[in-house]
């Protein structure tokens, strides 16, 4: 007797399951190293969540469903869940980037009012309608990286409309777009020119209008506590108002220059605490014994020029619980490549091909309270997953420049397929197009 599904993937040539491990919670040290690989892997599905895993043989003798998809000669992993992006921007700052290249600093060039001001003047200039089909634009465009769970800040406004504008076009290209999305409200990014030489009364608008007004808009509220942009009392005075309206904690910390910010997100109680180039030893340590993820997002330093890549080893070997992220924005990451990530974690922090995808699926699931829906194939879970065209698992970060992810499926169904750039062969054998492939992207 077999059991009715709505839908099978089978012949996966690796089907990464990440179910040799829990199904929840987050993964330490040398749970970081397992993958629970299958080989000629299969997956049942019904009403979008998984049933169950294993070698096609042992799927197709227990399951029957009126569909087959064929992933032949393809490795599937969960969808990734990129824990850390700034996908609400209106206009790309290209400029920017050569300026750096030429020399320019980073923080320079936010002190001389470009940067995130300069950000925050086109989405200030920009409407509703036109900031959410950007965000759109944006949000589908994880999809085609394999990235089916999102957050995504806003933080451009620095005003309280402004970023009721960025929140509520979140909301609606959210509305349009098959991912699973996590809001956060990031009022406090960066000091907006009116109150440059007050800062302490933008932390009170942030703290008693932005805040009480924008909750019901974002899970979460982040702030970027950095010398030069928010102190550490700037940054605990927004953190605790927004625990206070019922939001919950994720912090840009230890970036460039070291201010304890680790610390600081740890006795907080805060979910993440990301970037950390700079962590201390003690930060370290705080971290290892918390609950609190370490968000690493390498992207960052790459495309900024800068050396200070997190201690990724350092870190692992102290038992923190690691994730790494795209920090998708216009000025200092722009990209929405998680295997790109995987390539710059592999070369330039040591972090091993199974650390990669443990840190791009169930740690950062973790860190959104969302590692019961999804982050591992655990039967229950949401059926989400990245379908790459590499030739094993060990080709993830070693296919960089390129987008080797083929096809995303969320919640059992096929949503995009980069058809145009991959092996026509497996097209041409008619055994996979049907009409949920063609419905999927603009
Ligand atoms: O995470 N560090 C602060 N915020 C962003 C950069 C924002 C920007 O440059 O637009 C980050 O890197
Ligand atoms: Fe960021």
């Amino acid at each position: 007797m077999t059991e009715s599904v709505d839908r099978l993937f089978v012949h996966c040539r690796q089907l990464v399951t990440l179910t040799d491990g829990d199904p929840t919670g987050p993964r330490r040290g040398d749970a970081m190293r397992r993958l629970g690989v299958i080989d000629d892997g299969a997956v049942a599905v019904r009403e979008g969540r998984i049933v169950a895993v294993g070698t096609t043989a042992e799927i197709r003798a227990a399951y029957d469903a009126p569909e087959e998809l064929d992933l032949d000669g393809f490795v599937v992993l969960p969808g990734f869940v990129d824990c850390h992006t700034h996908p609400v921007f209106a206009a790309t700052r290209e400029r920017e980037f050569h300026m750096r290249c030429a020399g320019a600093d980073y923080m320079a060039i936010a002190a001389a009012g470009g940067g995130i001001l300069s950000s925050m003047r086109a989405v200030r200039a920009a409407s509703l309608a036109q900031l959410t089909e950007r965000t759109e634009r944006h949000l589908w465009r994880f999809l085609e990286h394999g990235i089916t769970t999102v957050e995504a800040k806003g933080g451009y406004g620095l005003s309280l409309v402004d970023e009721q504008k960025s929140m509520q076009a979140l909301e609606q290209a959210g509305a349009g777009v098959p991912l699973l999305l996590r809001r956060t409200f990031l009022g406090a990014h960066e000091f907006p020119p009116e109150y440059r030489d007050d800062r302490d009364e933008y932390v009170r608008i942030v703290c008693d209008e932005m805040i009480p007004s924008l909750a019901p808009l974002a899970d979460y509220c982040d702030v970027f506590a950095e010398p030069g942009v928010f102190t550490r009392e700037q940054s605990e005075r927004v953190l605790r108002a927004a625990r206070a309206a019922g939001l919950r904690l994720r912090v840009h910390a230890d970036e460039i220059q070291p201010m304890g910010g680790t610390e600081m997100a740890v006795a907080l109680g805060a979910d993440s605490v990301d970037h950390l180039g700079q962590i201390s030893d003690a930060g370290i340590a705080a971290l290892a014994g918390s609950d609190t993820v370490g968000v690493l997002l390498p992207g960052t330093i790459f495309f900024l020029g800068k050396s200070g890549y997190a201690p990724a080893r350092r870190m692992i070997e102290a038992g923190c619980a690691v994730a790494l992220a795209t920090d998708f924005n216009p000025g200092s990451s722009h990209t929405q490549s998680m295997t790109m990530i995987h390539t710059i974690a592999c070369t330039q922090m040591h972090m091993s091909v199974e650390e990669c995808v443990v840190a791009s699926t169930i740690n950062p699931a973790f860190s959104l309270q969302l590692d019961h829906e999804v982050g591992t194939l655990h039967p229950g879970k949401r059926c989400d997953l990245a379908v790459l065209d590499i030739a094993s698992v060990d080709a993830i970060g070693y296919a960089f420049g390129g987008n080797p992810v083929v096809m995303t499926v969320k919640d059992g169904l096929p949503v995009v397929a980069n058809v145009a750039d991959h092996n026509p062969d497996w097209f041409a054998d008619g055994a996979v197009l049907d009409e949920e492939w063609e419905g999927g992207e603009e």
